[in-house]
């Protein structure tokens, strides 16, 4: 497990730029989502042919509930269509979906039409497809020490038994291994309240391309950074001990 030269088995992704890449061209915002929906799709079959098991998307950030109405409508909008359109797609190519986040949050619309696509999609064997919506991580945890208190407060949960194991079987990504690698476009170095708990040992990438220009090719030249490392989990590694 020390060196990576492998691989990586799930990575997660910060999809951003949409906005700047838009503005550069004088168009409104809700363009770049566009373009960035078509960067999701060719991003999702670059996956399913480099045999990446899991990919998860930052596509709206609780904080994201605070921009104009019109851009969350039009972005609630495209992730829709996104759903709708891209069914077929996701059976045929035997990709599951699943989604984290705040669900109740989202219109009704888009709720039914995730759970018809999760319906759809659930025995499915191949890459699955996370997408983080209305997900924010502080809140993630949080919600979990709720769970957990309530837990202990009904004699249900022995406090001793409380480990890191148990504490991430609370979180939203309880059935997926944590990310090995965490890309963000754009050229912004920070987490933005992305799987805080989950990228402990998570390898990052930051790379300056906005993401409605992010190509097949930058994701092979991600993946192929991420196999150069070595990952050491804080132990050393075997030409260190
Ligand atoms: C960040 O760019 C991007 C978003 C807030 C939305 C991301 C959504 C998509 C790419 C489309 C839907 C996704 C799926 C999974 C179908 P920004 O608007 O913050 O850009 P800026 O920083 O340049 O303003």
């Amino acid at each position: 497990m020390l060196k990576s030269s492998q691989n990586p088995r799930h990575i997660a992704i910060i999809m951003d730029g949409n906005g700047r890449w838009a503005r550069k061209r004088g168009l409104p915002r809700t363009e770049g989502h566009k373009e960035g929906i078509k960067t999701v799709e060719r991003i999702i079959e670059a996956g399913i042919e480099q045999g990446i098991e899991i990919l998860t998307l930052y596509a709206f950030s609780l904080e994201n509930w605070k921009r104009p109405s019109t851009e969350v409508r039009a972005l609630m909008q495209l992730l829709r269509e996104f759903l709708i359109e891209k069914r077929e797609f996701l059976k045929k190519e035997r990709v599951k979906l699943i989604s984290i986040g705040e669900r109740k949050r989202l219109p009704m619309s888009l709720q039914r039409e995730l759970e018809k696509t999760e319906e759809l999609t659930k025995d499915n064997k191949g890459l699955i497809l996370n997408i983080a919506l209305s997900y924010g991580s502080r809140r993630e945890i949080v919600n979990a020490v709720k769970k957990i208190a309530q837990e202990v407060k009904e004699g249900r949960l022995n406090i001793e038994r409380i480990s890191e194991r148990t504490f991430s079987h609370y979180l939203y990504t309880k059935t997926l291994p944590d990310p090995d690698l965490l890309i963000r476009t754009s050229g912004e170095l920070r987490i933005s309240n992305f799987l805080l708990y989950q990228i402990s040992y998570t390898e990052l990438y930051f790379t300056p391309k906005l993401w409605p220009d992010f190509q097949k090719e930058d994701l092979l030249e991600a993946i192929a950074n991420f196999k150069k490392r070595k990952r050491r989990f804080g132990g050393l590694s075997e030409e260190d001990s």
